[in-house]
């Protein structure tokens, strides 16, 4: 076990500094104890060790308890605590709930900066902001930051570049699983591979990983809940929608790419920055046994992946100067989708009508009593 202190260049280091994994998750909590810094320094940005995510998401569900909460949702492979925050507005009327996770793909450092950016604005912000109430009112946001945490670590302390988690396969000869190729869409059929050396391993079997089956298993348990399902990447600048393991369209395809592209219009107006809006499979390449995919053929009707900046000149080392532009205008196009969904569901003229057939019904009901 390593009691060492944590590496003095934390922010530098991209690979010199070799220490051993904790082998519990708890270490990682419990640097938050020792650790002093408070919610009001800190910076968003930098790109932030797990240890400091982990006070940060303490923090924040401390400080604004009446609004977020913190959650269990698994254990990692090496057993660190998955944690999901849960924003959510008291409300009489009946919810739905978006999800969006962060750094499923441990280099992509940029997607958990923007989780935590998203609950930052969110709540800095809902209770000046007719945007924000009025979203609030009818949805609760799900956010997990950092869903492939060993991997995440492992970027850190070993190798910047690392992609996958972090179990061992082939008897302790290779590392790691693609986990956005574990999930059960298709698993391991195209754009993947069952070779544990390569950077797409799909893993043993469908949901063979403890980080997808735990995200699995809520989500497959609130699917009915569940409107939207945003999975953030990087690099490429592209708002993808199913599928990625078939040419075949999902069946409200055309309206996933009007929101979609939308959302893209929005973003574009902050910084001026240009996304590429389309299937995953059209877009970027073939892949099964994505999250995305899975998500969408559980019944969630609207569900993407976003691939942050940029569009390879840094690549996944996005630097530190470009986390608050490329946060501001992601958060253009979330909201956006946002919009669209809430407005999507509910308002009576589309989709949503169904569940809000007995409200437009008690309405009428009501203004002919008038009369
Ligand atoms: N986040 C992407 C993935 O899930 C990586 C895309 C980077 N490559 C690229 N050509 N844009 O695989
Ligand atoms: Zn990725």
């Amino acid at each position: 076990m390593n009691d060492q202190a944590p590496c003095p260049c934390t922010r530098s280091c991209l690979g010199g500094i070799e220490r051993t994994l904790p082998k519990h998750g708890q270490e990682d909590v419990d640097k938050m104890v020792n650790s002093l810094s408070s919610l009001e320094t800190y910076n968003y940005n930098q790109y932030h060790p797990i240890g400091e995510i982990y006070q940060w998401m303490s923090q924040i569900s401390e400080k604004y308890k009446d609004v977020v909460t913190q959650h269990f949702l698994g254990m990692t492979y090496e057993a660190r605590p998955m944690y999901y925050l849960k924003i959510s507005q008291p409300s009489s009327q009946p919810k739905k709930m978006i999800w969006m996770d962060c750094g499923i793909h441990a280099r992509e450092w940029i997607a958990p900066a923007f989780c935590q950016w998203f609950v930052k604005e969110i709540l800095q912000n809902y209770k000046d902001s007719s945007r924000i109430s009025r979203l609030l009112r009818h949805l609760d946001l799900y956010v997990l930051p950092v869903l492939n945490i060993d991997g995440y670590v492992y970027t850190w302390t070993t190798d910047r570049l690392w992609r996958k988690s972090r179990s061992p396969h082939n008897n302790g000869t290779c590392f790691g699983t693609d986990l956005n190729r574990n999930f059960d869409a298709s698993w391991c059929s195209i754009g993947a591979s069952k070779n544990c050396q390569d950077l797409t391993f799909c893993g043993t079997g469908p949901v063979s990983e403890p980080e997808t089956r735990a995200v699995s298993r809520f989500i497959e348990s609130q699917k009915e809940h569940i409107l939207c399902f945003l999975t953030m990447h990087s690099y490429g600048q592209l708002i993808l929608t199913p599928y990625g393991y078939t040419g075949n369209k999902s069946s409200n395809y055309e309206e996933l790419i009007k929101v979609g592209q939308k959302a893209a219009n929005a973003l574009k107006a902050k910084h001026g920055t240009n996304y590429r809006v389309g299937s995953s499979i059209d877009v970027l390449y073939a892949s099964s046994g994505s999250s995305r995919d899975w998500a969408r053929d559980i019944g969630i009707p609207f569900s993407y992946t976003f691939e942050l900046r940029d569009n390879g000149t840094h690549g996944f080392l996005l630097p530190e100067d470009q986390i608050q532009p490329t946060c501001e205008e992601t958060m253009e196009a979330v909201f956006s989708v946002l919009d669209d969904v809430h407005d999507n569901y509910w308002s009576s003229n589309s989709v949503g009508k169904v569940s809000s057939t007995p409200v437009a019904l008690g309405l009428l009901l009501f203004l002919i009593s008038l009369f």
